[in-house]
């Protein structure tokens, strides 16, 4: 039985004091792969040392989040892209919109949602998309984008049956995580209705600790909680969690 954390920035800060233990723990319950989404370019140099560190269990994605597109944006997307000129990466991430914090710089989220999908689009690559208060309208601008390569990851999922099956449809995966794990969330009522071969499973460490640990830092061994919730929404057994999702992030990201 194995697992994949197929979102977590353990390079951030928060981590400083015990990165080893941090992956340590989480190979101990066979969480052996864990997928790093950049931020911006504060945080490639971080993200990059601990991939260096870690080749085996660490793996990172290009992009620049939502959060950080603002009047230096396209300073920030060509450092972005200088990065994927220079070597591959396992995927373009994490890219989209938030409308939670701020609308202000919209149009220039959108911008460069398409622009970096059209990245992916390029290098052949999937994509890890931050949809927060955004799902319909990153969903749309997907629908739009897609020509039939393009595929990636619909990160922290908490949307609709409906706006499931709108990711089904365009032939991407779900990202499910702490969330489930909320009493008042919902997301389980959803998820009884979505098959296990449209998920996977993942932290966003070090935000969005499941229950027990809900607001206290995240982890990727955390991955476990999620994966016990998911098996008694979907009315199975752990080690079929771990299978499914597991062989589904291996397709996604080819390794
Ligand atoms: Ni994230």
């Amino acid at each position: 039985m194995e697992f994949i954390d197929t979102h977590a920035h353990l390079y951030v800060e928060q981590f400083d004091e015990d990165r080893p233990a941090v992956i340590q723990r989480a190979k101990e319950l066979n969480i052996n792969r864990v997928y790093l989404p950049n931020i911006d370019q504060t945080t490639i140099d971080a993200m990059l040392d601990l991939e260096a560190n870690h080749p085996d269990a660490c793996f990172a994605m290009m992009g620049v989040h939502p959060c950080s597109i603002k009047e230096n944006y396209e300073e920030e997307l060509n450092i972005a892209e200088e990065w994927l000129q220079k070597r591959p990466f396992v995927a373009i991430g994490e890219i989209g919109i938030d409308l939670y914090w701020d609308k202000t710089f919209q149009k220039e989220q959108e911008d460069a949602f398409r622009r970096q999908i059209n990245w992916a689009k390029d290098l052949a690559i999937p994509f890890v998309i931050h949809s927060r208060d955004s799902l319909d309208l990153t969903i749309e601008i997907v629908k739009e984008e897609q020509d039939g390569s393009l595929r990636g990851i619909f990160h922290c999922f908490g949307g609709s049956v409906e706006q499931a099956k709108r990711i089904v449809d365009l032939g991407f995966l779900m990202g499910i995580g702490g969330v489930l794990t909320f009493k008042k969330a919902g997301l389980d009522k959803t998820l009884e209705e979505v098959d296990l071969e449209h998920l996977v499973l993942e932290t966003d460490a070090p935000y969005l600790a499941p229950t027990p640990f809900r607001g206290k830092r995240n982890e990727s061994a955390y991955i476990h909680q999620i994966a016990e919730r998911l098996a008694s929404v979907k009315e199975t057994d752990i080690e079929k969690v771990a299978n499914v999702t597991t062989s589904n992030a291996l397709k996604l990201f080819g390794s």
